[in-house]
């Protein structure tokens, strides 16, 4: 964490280290610069926590899902721990777990360092080398602004230790790595608020819905049909396509205002809505989350969805 904390105060090239968040911070500041100093860190975490929660979903992945509960509602306390379980469900060969990503230094990641964590998240490589399965969405990160990689590496350094060890994979085949977009984080930008489209792209590139949101063939995503759903999601105890969000007018989201898009977000941010199991209705949307997003946030995603090419696609959500 050190780099990240040279990073804020002194603007320098991130140089890794293996320091831990807190006692480098501590040891890092200058009498003079407390205060500051400490309110960036706390505007950093804070910043880490809305993306890593309401924006990224890591913590809807690395955490225990309650699907007795609408969308799969996350288990509190269970924050980071990881063990969901990845299969063929989601088209991958073999099985997957999310890993346990706080910071226990037996079972978690509390030994890796800064830039371990940032090879994980951005490139897809273990500390130990291995190739992460893509289902982890590094291909999106990897193209996420440096403050914003800093910002979530300094939030999970923040998540309550758990001892949760999480199994082994087991994959039937090799992982296709992934070409990654950008090689280095130094030449992400993170578009202009004021350029909303542009803005949009990023928040839903950061946000993966392109991962479920596009139909799949022999494993691989129909770039031609991205964003045109009909990815089917089956749970056993419910069954869910995912939705054609391109801005055809027919079968996709065309007709609807940017006003109606934020309130079928904003409509899941009532606690209420997760409390009960909506039985065949569920889905595996992490509304919970993506609902608590900024407004701004969400309307840019509007703007920018309204941007993709139409895809005439007749999605059922909820397959009789
Ligand atoms: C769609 C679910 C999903 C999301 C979203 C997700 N992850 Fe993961 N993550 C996984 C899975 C599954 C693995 C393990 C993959 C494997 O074993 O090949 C993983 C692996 C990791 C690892 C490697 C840990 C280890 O012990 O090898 C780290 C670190 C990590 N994720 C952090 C994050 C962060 C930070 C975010 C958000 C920016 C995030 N993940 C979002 C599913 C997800
Ligand atoms: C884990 C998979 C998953 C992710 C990630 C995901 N979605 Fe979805 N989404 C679904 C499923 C399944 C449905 C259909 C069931 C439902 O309405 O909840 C859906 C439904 C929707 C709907 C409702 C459309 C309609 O016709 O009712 C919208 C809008 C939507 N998603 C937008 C998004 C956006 C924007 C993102 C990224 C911020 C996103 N989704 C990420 C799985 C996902």
């Amino acid at each position: 964490m050190k780099n990240i904390i040279n990073w804020i105060f002194v603007g320098l090239v991130a140089i890794f280290s293996t320091a831990s968040f807190f006692t480098s911070c501590n040891s890092n500041e200058s009498s003079s610069g407390k205060t500051d100093n400490k309110d960036s860190v706390k505007l950093l975490v804070e910043r880490g926590k809305y993306l890593a929660h309401d924006v990224c979903g890591c913590i809807n992945c690395h955490s225990q899902r309650d699907y007795n509960k609408f969308s799969g509602h996350i288990v509190p306390g269970s924050e980071g721990k990881g063990g969901e379980v990845f299969n063929e469900i989601y088209a991958i060969p073999g099985v997957v777990f999310a890993r346990n990503i706080t910071p226990d230094t037996t079972n978690g990641i509390g030994k890796w360092t800064d830039e371990d964590i940032i090879n994980a998240i951005t490139k897809g490589i273990r500390k130990n080398g291995d190739t992460l399965y893509p289902i982890m969405p590094y291909p999106h990160y990897n193209q996420m602004s440096k403050e914003d990689i800093y910002s979530i590496v300094a939030y999970i350094r923040t998540l309550k230790p758990n001892n949760n060890k999480v199994p082994d994979r087991y994959l039937s085949a090799p992982i296709a790595y992934p070409v990654l977009k950008s090689n280095s984080l130094e030449s992400n930008i993170k578009p202009d608020v004021s350029d909303m489209v542009k803005y949009g792209a990023y928040v839903v590139n950061s946000a993966a819905c392109m991962d479920c949101h596009t139909p799949m063939e022999n494993g691989k995503y129909k770039m031609d049909e991205v964003f045109s759903g009909g990815f089917t999601f089956n749970l056993g105890t419910f069954i869910a396509n995912t939705a054609n969000i391109t801005p055809d007018s027919l079968t996709g989201i065309g007709k609807w205002t940017e006003e109606m898009f934020l309130e079928k977000f904003k409509g899941y941010r009532d606690p209420a809505r997760f409390a009960s199991n909506p039985g065949k209705l569920n889905s595996i949307m992490p509304w919970s989350l993506f609902s608590k997003m900024d407004d701004f946030d969400i309307k840019a995603i509007y703007s920018y969805l309204r941007t993709v090419k139409p895809v005439k696609h007749l999605v059922e959500k909820y397959p009789k």
